[in-house]
């Protein structure tokens, strides 16, 4: 694309992924895996899943949002989207792939609330695997951390599509990318301690239940 900047300024398409950056990096790197994280810590609370919700569908709305803001700024140039076709890249049918996967996995987690959960007493190190529930929670969860992998990616590639194609000719700032990584490599590192807190809280209880109560006490327990 020809260089269109007006003095240090940015141009429409400049300004318009701006916008498109911003939104996704606030669903990839705020939204998103406070949700998850908030399943994860705080699942015996009773606002867990009200917050859960509302992360998520902030979410949703910001894919929609950059989304849209993307698919303007490239057609912008003049060349319709680039999904295909001799200027399509990584980071566009990634992104693409992105944003639909996500919004299945609203539609799968909205589903996967009016399944019935069976308050099974489950016992050992992992509740959340072991307890009776529906499939579609199961799925719900594992597409999801999938889905939140994705996004990491997006991100990560549309910093390098900015270094390629910005019609200011600026790089992403050295510090944004230091910071991108930091935070991607601390909500990983929260997400794996908090499995590890319940492998270490499930095998706890699982004493307490198999130590303390009869069977018809275990067989009321509730698991997650
Ligand atoms: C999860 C995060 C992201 C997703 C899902 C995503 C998605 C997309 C999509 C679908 C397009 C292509 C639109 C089309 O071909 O019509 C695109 C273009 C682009 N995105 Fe992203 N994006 C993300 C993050 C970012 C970030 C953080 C930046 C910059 C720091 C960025 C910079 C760009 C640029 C420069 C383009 C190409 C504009 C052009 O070719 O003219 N993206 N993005
Ligand atoms: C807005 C609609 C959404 C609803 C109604 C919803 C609902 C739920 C429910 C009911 C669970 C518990 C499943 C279980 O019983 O184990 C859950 C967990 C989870 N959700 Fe969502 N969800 C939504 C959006 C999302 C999105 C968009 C993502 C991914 C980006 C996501 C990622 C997850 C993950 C990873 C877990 C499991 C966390 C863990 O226990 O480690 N959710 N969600």
């Amino acid at each position: 694309m020809p260089a269109d900047t007006q003095g240090p300024g940015y141009d429409y398409h400049d300004t318009l992924i701006i916008a498109h950056a911003v939104l996704a990096s606030i669903a990839t790197l705020i939204t998103a895996p406070a949700a998850i994280l908030v399943a994860r810590y705080f699942r015996s609370r009773t606002w867990w899943f009200r917050a859960h919700v509302v992360l998520q569908a902030f979410t949703v709305v910001f894919t929609i949002m950059f989304f849209t803001l993307s698919a303007v700024a490239v057609a912008s140039g003049g060349h319709g989207t680039q999904f295909v076709g001799p200027k399509k890249d990584p980071h566009h049918d990634l992104g693409l792939s992105v944003a639909i996967l996500l919004w299945v996995e609203a539609i799968f987690g909205i589903a996967a609330h009016y399944t019935h959960t069976a308050h099974s007493a489950t016992s050992g190190a992992f509740p959340t695997i072991k307890a009776k529930k529906s499939p579609l929670r199961h799925l719900h969860a594992w597409y999801g951390i999938f889905v939140a992998g994705l996004l990491y990616a997006g991100m990560k590639t549309g910093i390098d599509e900015w270094n390629m194609v910005a019609d200011s000719g600026t790089l992403v700032p050295n510090g944004i990318q230091i910071a991108f990584w930091v935070i991607f490599s601390l909500e990983i590192a929260a997400y794996v301690i908090g499995w590890f807190l319940e492998a270490f809280r499930g095998q706890r209880n699982s004493r307490m239940i198999s130590d303390h109560l009869g069977d018809e006490e275990k067989r009321d327990t509730p698991s997650i």
